[in-house]
């Protein structure tokens, strides 16, 4: 009995031990993960940003010749579908306050303003064959404000208005859209390229068909996973690859500028240490992100070989005669192989991903079903006013050294990171989320040699949140929805970014 206490308390002080230690090990790494701050400096061609939507902030939805858009329709006709019923038709009115939000970029001190042309604003039916002087007006009035006071303006090109005459002719599952958005970029630059450097022609692929064709989270919400969706990003691809080589072709020459693609994703931890849920992770990463990307930024270009195999599989034991998704042709690949300057990500945060070890019923098809992988969040991870939005800054390192590992050296500029609240002015959390995101980004750079040469902050202020209306807010700036004038108020945030940017660390700053 005494041995038997003597061996129990041995083993209680091991155990208790064993305990101390893991916790102290729990607690510097939570230290150095989220305490101790990266403490190099962004190099001095590092560039900085802030960044909006034509539809999530500009309002003006039918004056001065503007056509409708597929948003217009999607909140006009389903207005329950939007959080308190809300939809952009005067967003944060920015057509008319665009000087003022110019005298506010400029107070952070930001390099640059992304910003997002609205297609049925400069051609109202869509076609290149109306082209609408006060939309081109307008948009050359800001552009020019924005040089005047040195931000460089990039646009994107489509951020996901698309004008509503096309998507009558079916949209993205129309192969001719590849014409349509190559002319639309044709007006846009020869009538801006003089002074706009740097071009995005969609803002994420993802969001747009993922969303839009295969769920009805987003406009025009087809619902149609597992065709559909696959159907408008084989279009979508071929359209970007047909602007690029316009651009290339004829505009670069004198017009000196780049051309890339803005592609978003979560970082895909696998949910175990177990073989199945890493590769688990690797095959959602090809099917959310690989999708678009592989076809741009892969050596070989096309869909990446795991997704073709996965989706023709599934296909033929649901009865399909042919894969769900499209095949490129090899003129094809390599039309899109290599349409890029920079790499575009929008990334946000990161879920924990499993593999699915029985295949998923048939019946509907899907794009989730077809991957045989589902996601899921660590509890423990803190949480932003948006549910799919959890702080994981290592998320963000780890998915920047698996890009470089990818697809090469590419330069990258992240073209969106944020955070949602409920619009407090002393944001304390969003400071803290970019402190942490910032810090993680100059550990990619310095640590594992990521070449990144841009950040941007989603978003320079409130807008229309799509399906969350004005409740989920993301901007440095307040703005007051309530108020007839849309009154703007620097948030702490602001503040902070304005520090940040003029010491070119996160280090010691507040
Ligand atoms: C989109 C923005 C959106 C933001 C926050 C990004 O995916 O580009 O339009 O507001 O996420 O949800």
């Amino acid at each position: 009995m005494g041995h038997t206490s003597i061996h129990y308390l041995f083993f209680n002080k091991i155990t208790s031990m064993v305990q101390f230690c893991k916790l102290v090990i729990f607690i510097s790494s939570a230290l150095s993960s989220y305490g101790r701050l990266n403490p190099n400096k962004f190099p001095d061609d590092f560039l900085f940003g802030i960044a909006s939507a034509s539809y999530q902030i500009e309002g003006a939805w039918n004056l001065s010749g503007k056509g409708e858009n597929i948003w217009d329709r999607y909140t006009h006709t389903h207005p329950e579908l939007i959080l308190n019923r809300t939809n952009g038709d005067i967003a944060c009115n920015s057509y008319h306050r665009y000087e003022e939000d110019v005298a506010l970029i400029k107070k952070l001190g930001v390099q640059f303003y992304r910003f997002s042309l609205s297609w049925t604003r400069i051609l109202p039916i869509g076609f290149s064959s109306k082209i609408n002087p006060d939309g081109i007006r307008y948009y050359n009035n800001l552009i020019n404000l924005l040089m005047k006071n040195d931000i460089i303006p990039i646009i994107t090109i489509f951020h996901w208005d698309t004008p509503q005459h096309l998507e009558e002719l079916g949209g993205f599952t129309n192969a001719l859209m590849a014409n349509w958005f190559e002319d639309y970029a044709r007006v846009v630059f020869e009538n801006f390229g003089d002074r706009v450097k740097v071009w995005i022609t969609f803002n994420e692929p993802k969001e747009i068909c993922l969303k839009g064709y295969g769920g009805d989270e987003k406009a025009p919400g087809y619902n149609l996973s597992g065709t559909a969706d696959y159907i408008c990003a084989h279009n979508l691809m071929k359209a970007h690859a047909r602007a690029y080589h316009l651009y290339d072709k004829q505009f670069r020459s004198k017009q000196n500028g780049q051309i890339s693609i803005v592609m978003d994703t979560f970082w895909m931890e696998p949910a175990t240490n177990l073989t199945w849920d890493k590769k688990a992770a690797e095959r959602r990463l090809a099917f959310i992100f690989g999708w678009y990307a592989h076809p741009v930024y892969s050596s070989n270009g096309d869909y990446p070989d795991v997704m073709k195999k996965y989706v023709a599989r599934r296909s033929k034991r649901e009865g399909f005669k042919r894969s769900r998704l499209p095949n490129f042709t090899k003129e094809e690949v390599n039309y899109i192989k290599g349409t890029y300057d920079f790499l575009g990500l929008n990334h946000y945060s990161t879920v924990l991903t499993k593999n699915v070890l029985f295949e998923p019923i048939f019946g509907k098809p899907s794009v989730e079903k077809d991957s045989m992988t589902v996601t899921e969040y660590d509890p423990s991870w803190p949480n932003s006013k948006a549910s799919w939005l959890k702080v994981v800054p290592w998320g963000f390192t780890k998915l920047l050294v698996w890009l470089k590992n990818a697809y090469g050296n590419v330069p990258i500029y992240i073209t969106e990171n944020g955070f949602a609240d409920d619009g407090e002015i002393d944001d304390k959390d969003r400071i803290n989320y970019h402190k942490l995101y910032l810090s993680a980004l100059l550990d990619a750079m310095h640590k594992y040699k990521v070449n990144v040469k841009a950040y941007t902050i989603w978003s320079f202020m409130d807008d229309f949140e799509w399906r969350d209306g004005y409740m989920t807010r993301f901007g440095l700036y307040h703005v007051d929805f309530n108020d007839p004038g849309r009154n703007r108020t620097p948030k702490a945030s602001a503040e902070y970014y304005r520090k940040v940017i003029a010491a070119r660390k996160i280090d010691g700053i507040d």
